[in-house]
């Protein structure tokens, strides 16, 4: 029978006949993947799909459960593997290792935790923590048992945890007292407790003890982590799953107000994870693999825990920042280790840029073999100093296209196999129909073009629903073009069929790697009794990519705009979180509308990246000196 890595490509050649392979016959294209994974029970049916509906599913009828393909199976063959390296936030501590067995018996053991709290098969686990293994072993518990884990990141506000929780009526929250980020203790607990006096459906809040700062304790909630799962047995028969059960719901920021609860199920994420893990980043059974993201993320779920577990990799994480105690961190880290494969953002790429490249030589880099990038579009001198100063220009990059709904990477370069091309992703993974479409949703045939970015088929990790509203899934991925996936992102394309993605069409930010609605932001603006209206864009920065601008309207002028202005700052971090805060908020009388009322956010966008010459024809607008007073102001900031 064939194995994972007979599936592993090596060569160009080996790639186009994946991808014709993988478009003539997708079903037995994935289908023989499949096949090398433990199943429980065979699938009926490779895929059944219906865009209109929309309905996805793949691997039909077929039983698993995704952590005996992650930890149990290579207990059997590599038990002593690390298959978690953990370097904490302080590196004077020591680092932590878990080998596969390690981490079963401990995956077993809080899976009896939460057996024995009364969570089954399921139920909702929301897990709202810092970047320590115990976060890791929660979420693959969750996963042993059949719980649907909900990690939210542990930068969000109270009330952004609440709305998660309460969204999918989780039944129980683990958390931590606090969180080391650098030099700062995140006093995790504290906000945890914010968050769940405004949540009913949580019986239960488990605390792991990682600050040792004071808390406080809700004797009828709350059971710290070491007492629970003391004397327990490091052994749990795994829940048996259904291909498309639910394994996880993951929020993202959209258009409107309210995060989407993007559900993945365990079947397809875990065949194309671990797929795409192994071949976009080529790697090999001795390497050290460090993903630099946090957990939180999509990136922290496919490509630090499920993805490489499910290839028996070691899986490097790192709970601290890159600039603490120095801005060497990471290339100590990587020196230390011996990492073979880096994967970063570019606004780390960008912020380590601006430091002196003495911090860098210091230290030996030469294990890295793969240099990787994902989350927004990494612009030219950014690819360019990674490339040098840390690849030594003979390190591929990848440069990863994916999205939290699509559960793993859809273009991207494989690692020193197929053509890499500055600011490029490239290729589609095979598997993936991309297509470009212009605004009418005609398919642009010509190889070298702009155009919307679509994806035509489906593959195995697409999210099958958002939390409790189908409908909205449908409206926000399947409905502008018919019959096709809509992502969200304009691309290029250049004659050769290389993707470079141009960022997002809609009203989404990227800002240091996170995805920001305008929408919540405005509204979190607009509680602020001051205010009648708000408009939030972005617009370039130099390190973070995006920053943000409000334009905010006060029912009365003030004297002290600076109070109010960071009052409104104030707003958005308890309502979101730090990271949603604006660079520049700057009061109006008007904001620019077209004659029908809707806000001009082009202009808005142009005016905060200082173009002002490239406003175009502003004289249709309902009221066109709004634009010279914010041009005046401007002037003024
Ligand atoms: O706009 C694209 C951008 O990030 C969006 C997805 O964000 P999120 O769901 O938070 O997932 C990030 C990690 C996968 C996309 O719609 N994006 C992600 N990777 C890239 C990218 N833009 C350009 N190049 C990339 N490599």
């Amino acid at each position: 029978m064939k194995q994972l890595y007979d599936y592993q490509l090596k060569t160009n050649e080996s790639f186009r006949e994946a991808h014709k392979k993988s478009i003539e016959n997708p079903q037995a294209f994935w289908g023989e993947i499949a096949s090398t994974f433990k199943w429980q029970q065979p699938w009926e049916e490779v895929l059944r799909y219906d865009w209109s509906v929309p309905k996805t599913a793949w691997f039909l009828g077929g039983k698993l459960n995704i952590t005996e393909n992650c930890l149990d199976c290579h207990v059997v063959t590599h038990p002593d593997k690390d298959a978690l390296i953990w370097e904490p936030n302080d590196p004077n501590d020591a680092t932590v290792r878990y080998t596969y067995k390690d981490l079963l018996s401990a995956v077993c053991q809080f899976a009896n935790g939460l057996k024995n709290q009364g969570i089954k098969k399921g139920d909702r686990v929301c897990i709202y923590m810092p970047m320590v293994p115990e976060l890791t072993i929660a979420v693959l518990a969750c996963a042993r048992i059949g719980a649907i884990h909900s990690v939210v990141f542990a930068g969000f506000s109270s009330t952004a945890l609440a709305a998660r929780i309460n969204d999918a009526s989780c039944a129980l929250l683990i958390t931590s007292d606090g969180a080391f980020r650098g030099n700062k203790t995140v006093p995790l607990k504290d906000i945890a407790d914010q968050a769940l006096a405004q949540c009913e459906s949580v019986k239960k809040c488990f605390v792991f003890q990682r600050t040792f700062q004071e808390i406080n304790w809700n004797p009828r909630k709350d059971i710290w982590w070491h007492d629970f799962i003391e004397g327990l047995a490091d052994t749990c028969t795994p829940a048996i799953m259904d291909a498309e059960d639910p394994l996880f719901i993951l929020y993202t920021s959209g258009s409107t107000g309210k995060p989407k609860g993007m559900v993945h199920s365990c079947g397809g994420y875990m065949v194309y994870t671990a797929y795409t893990f192994m071949n976009v980043f080529q790697y090999q059974p001795e390497d050290i693999y460090w993903c630099t993201a946090d957990i939180g993320w999509i990136t922290g779920h496919s490509y630090m825990i499920y993805g490489p577990l499910a290839c028996g990799a070691t899986s490097l994480h790192f709970e601290g920042v890159p600039s603490y105690p120095k801005w060497n961190r990471f290339w100590e880290i990587c020196e230390k280790h011996k990492v073979t494969q880096f994967y970063t953002a570019p606004t780390a790429i960008r912020a380590l840029a601006k430091h002196p490249t003495k911090l860098i030589e210091d230290y030996d880099l030469s294990s890295l073999k793969v240099l990787g990038s994902v989350g927004e579009p990494i612009n030219e001198e950014a690819w360019h100093w990674y490339d040098t100063h840390i690849g030594y220009n003979e390190t591929p990059i990848v440069d990863t296209w994916w999205q939290t709904e699509t559960g793993g990477i859809l273009i991207s370069s494989l690692a020193g196999v197929t053509p890499q091309k500055p600011t490029y992703a490239t290729l589609p993974m095979p598997g993936i129909q991309a297509a470009l479409v212009d605004n009418e949703g005609k398919v642009i045939i010509e190889n070298e073009a702009e155009g919307i970015l679509t994806i035509n088929y489906p593959w195995p990790s697409i999210a099958r629903t958002i939390y409790g509203d189908h409908e909205r899934y449908k409206e926000v991925y399947f409905s502008a073009f018919e019959g096709r996936y809509f992502p969200g992102d304009g691309a290029l394309r250049d004659v050769d069929g290389n993707y470079r993605i141009t960022g997002r069409v809609d009203d989404v930010v990227i800002v240091s790697g996170h995805n920001l609605g305008t929408a919540p932001i405005e509204n979190a603006i607009n509680a602020h009794p001051a205010v009648v209206e708000s408009a939030v864009v972005g617009y370039p920065h130099d390190i973070k990519g995006n920053a943000l601008m409000a334009y905010v309207i006060l029912y009365e002028s003030i004297e002290d705009n600076a109070t109010l202005i960071s009052e409104v700052r104030e707003e958005i971090s308890k309502q979101i979180g730090p990271i949603a805060k604006p660079d520049r908020v700057m009061v109006v009388s008007g904001l620019p509308k077209t004659r029908s009322g809707k806000i001009m956010r082009r202009i808005l966008r142009k005016l905060a990246a200082n173009e002002i010459d490239q406003l175009g024809d502003i004289s249709t607008l309902l009221n066109p000196e709004i634009v010279d007073e914010i041009i005046a102001g401007l002037a003024k900031e």
